[in-house]
């Protein structure tokens, strides 16, 4: 089976993206042939400072192979060096139904947000189509919000093949709804447009200082209380071994366990977690070199897949 998916390079990587996609990611792609891009085309579409683009690309690059991401067993590139992506998206438009497109949610949103209203998040999902297609991906792992653009990319590949004949596989999407949803320093879901997020690689000052944040109530140490409810305990389950789990549990239900130090406990242990990833990122980081090449021999497998099937999709229109 093959599965792709795309990541949009758009700021630092944070707790609730570690256990929400890049784990999952990277576990699939130790069991199936993966293709995973850096979907800086799309990330054009919110309009980024360039530098802080070049930036956002890199830490990706970096964080996923220092979170284990095996270069030699996935295919994983940048996107803009496979612009084939982008002639297919001209060849999918012209099938591409425009109610369809003007259906999709995340333009609205996005716009709503303040967005600029441009042509680009407006066919955004098309480009997405484009991405899948071109490698003939069985499976699409990605959250819920993406499951619209799932259904346009299997529209328009049925509707492409209804009228030049079967070209395309239409994708299956992967829905990773079983992840839990991890809560930030208030509470709500950990995003950087909540500005809540803990982010894994920062510096230890700013991780602790984000972590001693977090909002609690104002129950005394000594008070009984239920940690179910409470940010700490349900961030320490990510990280923590079961019995520790267990024992600060206990400490909370029995009073005796204060916020302060079971803030304290969850810092060391997510400290000690990503050391080893921590070591390993601050080692590739230092080889720019050696990330390009990754990038580049990624792009190159995947530019002889993509440009196969852009071939075939050529000859069925007519271009040659
Ligand atoms: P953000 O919400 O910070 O902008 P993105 O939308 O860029 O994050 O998310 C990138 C990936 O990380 C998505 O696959 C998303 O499902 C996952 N993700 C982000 N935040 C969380 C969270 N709090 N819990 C679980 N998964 C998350
Ligand atoms: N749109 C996706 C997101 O915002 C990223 C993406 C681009 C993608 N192309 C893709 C995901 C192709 C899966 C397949 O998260």
């Amino acid at each position: 089976m093959r599965v792709l998916s795309g990541i949009q390079p758009s700021g630092v990587l944070h707790l609730g993206n570690y256990f929400g996609m890049m784990q999952p990611a990277i576990t699939l792609a130790e069991k199936h042939q993966a293709y995973y891009f850096i979907a800086d085309y799309h990330a054009l579409t919110s309009r980024p400072d360039p530098k802080d683009l070049r930036g956002f690309v890199k830490n990706v690059a970096l964080d996923f192979l220092a979170c284990g991401l095996s270069p030699e067993k996935t295919i994983f590139f940048r996107q803009s060096d496979v612009p084939e992506h982008l002639e297919l998206t001209w060849l999918l438009s012209t099938v591409a139904p425009m109610p369809m497109l003007e259906n999709c949610h995340s333009y609205k949103d996005k716009t709503a947000k303040g967005l600029p209203a441009s042509h680009a998040l407006f066919s955004y999902p098309v480009l997405m189509a484009a991405d899948i297609l071109i490698y003939q991906a069985d499976a699409v792992p990605v959250g819920k919000d993406q499951k619209q653009h799932l259904e346009v990319a299997r529209d328009i590949a049925a509707k492409f093949n209804e009228n030049f004949g079967e070209i395309f596989k239409l994708p299956e999407p992967m829905i990773t709804e079983a992840v839990a949803v991890i809560p930030g320093t208030d509470g709500q879901k950990m995003s950087k447009s909540y500005h809540n997020t803990i982010p894994i690689f920062g510096a230890e000052k700013e991780i602790r200082k984000r972590v001693m944040s977090i909002v609690t109530d104002s129950q005394l140490p000594e008070a009984a209380k239920d940690p179910e409810p409470n940010t700490v305990y349900q961030l320490y389950k990510m990280v923590a071994t079961p019995q520790e789990v267990q024992e600060m549990g206990t400490r909370f239900r029995e009073g005796g366990m204060g916020y302060g130090d079971a803030k304290k406990l969850l810092f060391e242990k997510l400290w000690t977690t990503f050391a080893p990833m921590r070591e390993r990122r601050e080692e590739l980081a230092k080889d720019d070199a050696k990330i390009e090449k990754i990038l580049q021999d990624g792009a190159q497998q995947a530019r002889e897949v993509a440009r196969g099937i852009l071939k075939k999709a050529r000859q069925a229109v007519g271009l040659e």
